[in-house]
């Protein structure tokens, strides 16, 4: 791993009182529905689990393993499933929630591979978003923080799978 630090970026009261906020508009939004949330893994994780605890309409989750496979640190529109769901879709109020859209590839996808298994209605929620670095238009319903494009790691993120624990964001800034 070349030598870097990691700067902080966002604190974790700012990314708990974000989190807050779109739980409650999921709960205002889905008022007497069931919400079936779709927890991308890994970096997924940490957010699903804190924005369901804040979620107060009927809850259930499921996970999902996907790995795009492109050149080096670019993401490809080919996507592997590692892990399905355990559950099928028709019929629920589902929502994908990731750690970050990037350049949106995997991301859109995912959302053709799952919308072709007749849920009732399908939404994207995620904790950051690079809108600079979008190659692929995706439609995202529920986004915390748009950042620029700088990588960034903790609260599920990781950089070379470390950091994921960090429970605030930072930047990773190469020495
Ligand atoms: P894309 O939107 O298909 O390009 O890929 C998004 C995926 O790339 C995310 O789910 C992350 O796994 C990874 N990724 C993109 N940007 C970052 C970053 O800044 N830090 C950590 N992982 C990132
Ligand atoms: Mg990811």
């Amino acid at each position: 791993m070349p030598k870097h630090h990691v700067e902080p970026f966002l604190t974790e009261e700012e990314v708990d009182k974000k989190i807050q906020e779109i739980g409650d508009r999921i709960s205002r939004d889905y008022k007497g529905k069931n919400v079936h949330m779709i927890c991308v893994l890994k970096g997924g994780a940490f957010f699903m689990c804190e924005l369901a605890k804040r979620i107060t309409v009927p809850v259930s989750l499921d996970f999902m393993y996907v790995s795009s496979y492109g050149s080096g640190t670019e993401s490809s529109g080919n996507i592997k499933i590692v892990k399905d769901l355990d559950e099928p879709l028709d019929g629920k109020d589902v929502i994908i929630v990731e750690d970050i859209i990037d350049s949106g590839r995997t991301l859109s996808r995912l959302m053709e591979l799952l919308s072709a298994r007749n849920p009732k209605s399908l939404k994207l929620c995620t904790l950051l978003d690079k809108p600079d670095r979008r190659v692929v238009d995706v439609k995202v319903d529920y986004t915390c923080f748009e950042i620029p494009d700088e990588f960034v790691v903790g609260y599920g993120l990781d950089y070379d799978q470390m950091y994921r624990n960090l429970p605030y964001i930072g930047i990773v800034k190469f020495d």
